[in-house]
């Protein structure tokens, strides 16, 4: 499986204002509302996990770091390393790399977006197709109906990607650009030369772009096997929920659970899960129990 090819470590970017979201999000993150049975962050966070990352810092807002240390703490239980850090201001996705580089230290490091849903196999298989690459960054497109809200990749007759724009009124592709991101080590060097945009943000697109320019960023497409979701407004975050509920309903296995990934990882044994399993009570932990 793929571990240390692009990257070690991992951020999850859960801060953001997530007004779309008032009045619910008044008084709580976003990233703490729930995706069906669990909490949104676990299911970027079960996504970092599956690359084989273990080493995870969570950006969050200054009044909500308490809440996200009561759900998940140093990540001990799941065999993994959590540590956070505060954005004060949503000034931008690319603002991650600031915030976070003494965590990243120089070293490759992927990003998602603590809002972005991922199902499917094959993006593993894509990741472990990768090979040993060091240089360079690596996004992944999607197929949606409504490109306008994202970053879109504008592509040659050939596939090749010329450019990616953010949020444009009229998307040259019917793709998006995910929030999953993996960089090389000079991800914080390149940050610190972009400038905020129109919008007062450090925007992901612009740090794409320039990779894109020096002919380093490889635009993988996800196959509509995958399934992708940013759970940012009602409708998405209805119908990832419903989602989640349907595959969970007919298979009899959960979507987005930490302690089945760090378990079947064997960074967590029997015993640990089993715990884990107890202390819940709930269909929840049975079913973690289950999987011994
Ligand atoms: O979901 C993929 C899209 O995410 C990409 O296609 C776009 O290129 C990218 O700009 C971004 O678009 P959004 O409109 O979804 O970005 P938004 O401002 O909603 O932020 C995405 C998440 O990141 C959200 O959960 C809040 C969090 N965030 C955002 C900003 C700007 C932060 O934690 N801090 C921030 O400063």
């Amino acid at each position: 499986m793929y571990t240390d090819n692009l990257a070690t470590k991992g951020i999850i970017l859960a801060g953001g204002k997530g007004s779309r979201l008032y009045p619910i999000t008044l008084s709580t993150s976003k990233q703490l509302l729930n995706i069906f049975d669990k909490p949104m962050i676990y299911y970027p966070l079960t996504t970092l996990m599956m690359a084989g990352i273990r080493n995870i810092l969570i950006i969050v807002k200054e009044n909500n770091i308490e809440a996200f240390k009561e759900l998940l703490g140093n990540g001990n239980h799941l065999g993994i390393n959590i540590t956070y850090k505060v954005q004060p201001k949503p000034e931008g996705i690319a603002q991650a790399f600031l915030i976070g580089e003494e965590f990243i230290n120089r070293d490759p490091v992927a990003l998602i977006l603590g809002d972005n849903f991922y199902y499917g196999k094959d993006l593993f298989n894509q990741l472990n197709q990768l090979g040993k690459e060091k240089e360079g960054g690596t996004v992944f497109a999607y197929r949606v109906s409504d490109p306008e809200r994202y970053g879109v990749p504008e592509f040659d007759c050939n596939g090749k990607v010329l450019k990616i724009v953010e949020k444009p009124s009229k998307p040259k592709s019917n793709y998006a650009i995910t929030g999953l991101y993996f960089y090389d080590s000079e991800v914080v060097d390149i940050v610190k030369t972009l400038k905020p945009s129109k919008r007062g943000e450090l925007e992901v697109t612009d740090l794409n772009q320039i990779y894109l320019k020096k002919h380093k960023l490889n635009v993988l497409l996800m196959s509509r096997g995958m399934t992708w979701f940013d759970t940012g407004n009602f409708e998405s975050l209805f119908n990832a929920s419903s989602f989640v509920k349907a595959i969970q309903e007919r298979q009899g296995l959960r979507i987005g659970s930490p302690e089945e990934v760090a378990w079947r990882k064997g960074w967590i044994d029997d015993n640990d899960i089993k715990k884990i399993g107890k202390s819940f009570a709930n269909s929840y932990g049975d079913y973690l129990q289950s999987l011994i």
